[in-house]
């Protein structure tokens, strides 16, 4: 990697940047909600996971909005985890409104509550950028994803290109605070056969599709 590309490192207390996270999602979830549905390159970026997703068991860490969790709900047995208290309840009447079903919960990435090698597919978008300890956040879905299953995930990376702007894209993300690693390493660590392939952003945003041999 070219020595001006960096990585973020993560941070020290990572306790205190979760919960500095949350407060900015907690305040901003209507609005952030509202941007999502106008901005049509970010629908198209989460839904590029779509036709990667197997069922029947499916779980979404870190929905956000659940812009992208009530495309497929009606599909699969779909459950959903987010940190943020706001945006749960947000997708839980969503959900009711559409009279669709999903299994609903606030929590964290770094302790999924659910049993070992129970999922088909785990989704996660534009979000493995605002965890604050990556091997914490593999290693529970790693545990939880069923042998043969996938990780469908989408965020963002440096263009494999080092085009200007795209990386400038990538270097705009981490000055929002994001923590863009290089996701590759991590795959690898956690035994997943993967591909990574650009799917906008000038090349700065990327669908990994992992899976668990
Ligand atoms: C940038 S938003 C992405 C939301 C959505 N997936 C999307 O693509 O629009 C990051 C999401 O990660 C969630 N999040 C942050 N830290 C988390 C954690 N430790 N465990 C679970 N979710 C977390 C936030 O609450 C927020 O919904």
């Amino acid at each position: 990697m070219n020595k001006q590309l960096r990585y973020v490192s993560e941070p020290e207390d990572k306790e205190q940047f979760t919960e500095q996270y949350n407060r900015f999602y907690t305040s901003f979830a209507k609005i952030y909600d509202g941007v999502v549905r106008v901005l049509p390159f970010w629908k198209r970026w989460l839904k590029a996971t779509l036709p990667h997703i197997q069922g029947s068991r499916v779980l979404e860490v870190s929905f956000g909005t659940g812009y992208l969790l009530m495309q497929y709900a009606s599909q699969f047995d779909t459950y959903g985890i987010d940190y943020n208290a706001r945006f749960v309840t947000m997708l839980q009447d969503k959900l009711a409104k559409a009279d669709l079903s999903a299994k609903i919960q606030q929590g964290n990435v770094e302790s999924l509550p659910y049993e070992d090698e129970y999922f088909d597919s785990i989704i996660n978008t534009m979000a493995f950028t605002a965890y604050p300890d990556g091997e914490k956040a593999m290693s529970e879905m790693h545990r939880v994803l069923k042998p043969g299953g996938k990780i469908v995930m989408v965020d963002v990376d440096y263009p494999f290109d080092h085009n200007r702007i795209g990386v400038l894209i990538t270097r705009a993300w981490i000055a929002g605070g994001d923590i863009v690693r290089d996701m590759e390493p991590l795959f690898t660590k956690f035994g997943f056969e993967f591909t990574n392939e650009e799917i906008g952003g000038f090349g700065s945003v990327h669908l990994y599709v992992a899976k668990k041999p």
